[in-house]
């Protein structure tokens, strides 16, 4: 797998991947920066900005995007207090109005509830269920594909990209666990155990 970071700035973003490919050098990553147009280039991509960015993001390389499977992994959270709470978005899910500003590109939700901080140790991968939203079969397969590359993960078929309101919702739950028990929760679902589940990524 070849991967491109993208940024608004290619240098950092060239920065951020040297970083990468020099703290685990036993695994020889293809990673590079480039600018956000270039990134949007890739076979396929993930939209990971800041939930408010994300319409605005995607719309600026909307040519790029033409044709492809664009994966939005943002949550809508606001602070309130000391908690994180969900904030549906007009169309219910950031990931529908990404869906919305790209006609022209097959949106799947995935990733949300997936701790940046724990998912880095890949000494010790991260054992999650990930679910995955969307309303083209096989841009969803794909996405389940991608994912499945990583060790510990269970992508699972969450159903059609109207489920994402509840997926990137429920993120503001896990987040307050976060806080309340200093831990990085994620999901792990009991009771999906027969030859019709997709097994984990084996964790090493
Ligand atoms: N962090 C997690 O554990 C986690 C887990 C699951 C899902 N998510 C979701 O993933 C998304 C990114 O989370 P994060 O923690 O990585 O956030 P982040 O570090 O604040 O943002 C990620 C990148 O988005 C770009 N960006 C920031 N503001 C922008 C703007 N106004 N316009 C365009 N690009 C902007 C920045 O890249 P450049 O400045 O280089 O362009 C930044 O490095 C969020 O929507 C979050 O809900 C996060």
């Amino acid at each position: 797998v070849v991967v491109t970071i993208g940024s608004r700035d290619p240098e950092r973003a060239a920065t951020g991947a040297l970083e990468i490919i020099e703290a685990w050098p036993e695994h020889r990553l293809v990673i590079g920066g480039a600018g956000n147009e270039q990134a949007a280039e890739t076979d396929m991509v993930v939209m990971a900005t800041p939930w408010e960015a994300a319409v605005a993001t995607v719309t600026e390389v909307s040519g790029a995007l033409e044709g492809k499977v664009v994966i939005s992994v943002a949550n809508a959270l606001v602070r309130e207090g000391r908690e994180m709470l969900a904030m549906i978005p007009p169309r219910g899910s950031v990931a529908a109005s990404v869906a919305a500003a790209l006609p022209g590109s097959t949106v799947v939700a995935a990733g949300h509830h997936l701790p940046a901080p724990v998912l880095t140790d890949l000494a010790r991968p991260l054992q999650a269920d990930v679910l995955v939203c969307g309303d083209g079969a096989e841009a969803k397969q794909a996405a389940m594909d991608l994912l499945a590359l990583i060790p510990g993960l269970r992508p699972l078929d969450g159903g059609s990209l109207a489920q994402a309101a509840a997926v990137e919702a429920f993120t503001a739950v896990l987040v307050g666990l976060n806080i309340r028990y200093k831990a990085h929760s994620t999901l792990g679902l009991a009771g999906l155990d027969n030859s019709r589940v997709p097994p984990r990524t084996p964790a090493s």
